[in-house]
């Protein structure tokens, strides 16, 4: 693993665009996995100022997005569909019919998620992007995944349904299950940037890069990885070794 340690959000914001850009530069018709979450809310805002400087053009780029909650429509504005669009998709000129998601509101969740996987099975990623959970959880591969995981539906912990709650009118209306691209796939990106910033996620950090390879922190299975980049500010590097 690359440990990249930025000394303010600025740069934090910077070097993960910059991988970003370098990917899809290098290879215009690349496949890109993007993740949603407040993490990378501002490399996706750097991503934007490249467009409008003319820097970057994500027209011939494929992406795939980590997961969807069950139930919320793509208009509703926790859908992780809606947020991407709106802080990326929307303000750049990506090309609609090459945007992959998760559908939260299919009645067969298990064909929706069989249709995800094959084709992810036919689309190799270049550059995923990924958060971490303050519980180690990369999309919403809670503790506990099996490191063979495909696309499924999966039971949202507690403690994801109380992180994620300041996003809702309250706890009761976070959804309780979600759609997620399993580890398997995950690992399966050709390159992979994993951000994390904040105090809540020095203990996630520290197991994912010095603790054991164990389902108990599914972040760990980076280890295993060949070309891995995380970047992390001071407080979330505050217990690596
Ligand atoms: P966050 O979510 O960026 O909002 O902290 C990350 C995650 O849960 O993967």
């Amino acid at each position: 693993m690359k440990i990249l340690i930025a000394e303010n959000m600025e740069e934090f914001d910077n070097l993960g665009a910059s991988i970003v850009a370098d990917v899809i530069n290098n290879k215009n018709d690349a496949t890109i996995g993007f993740a949603t979450g407040s993490t990378p809310i501002g490399m996706y805002q750097k991503l934007i100022d490249m467009y409008n400087d003319g820097k970057l053009s994500f027209k011939d780029i494929t992406t795939f997005n980590l997961d969807e909650y069950v139930g919320l429509e793509k208009t509703h504005n926790q859908s992780y569909y809606y947020f991407m669009h709106d802080k990326l998709f929307d303000k750049v000129d990506i090309d609609e019919n090459k945007v992959n998601f998760l559908s939260g509101t299919e009645t067969d969740t298990f064909a929706e998620c069989k249709r995800y996987s094959d084709l992810l099975a036919n689309n190799t990623i270049d550059l995923q992007i990924l958060g971490i959970g303050a519980n180690g959880h990369i999309g919403f591969n809670e503790p506990n995944t099996d490191f063979n995981s495909v696309t499924r539906e999966v039971m949202l912990t507690e403690k994801t349904i109380s992180d994620n709650a300041r996003f809702f009118e309250s706890i009761d209306d976070v959804p309780k299950s979600a759609l997620t691209m399993g580890i398997n796939e995950i690992m399966a990106s050709k390159k992979i940037v994993l951000l994390a910033n904040g105090k809540n996620k020095a203990d996630a950090v520290y197991n994912m890069i010095n603790g054991e390879v164990s389902a108990e922190c599914p972040a760990s299975v980076l280890q295993l990885h060949n070309d891995v980049v995380v970047i992390l500010d001071k407080e979330s590097a505050s217990r690596i070794k």
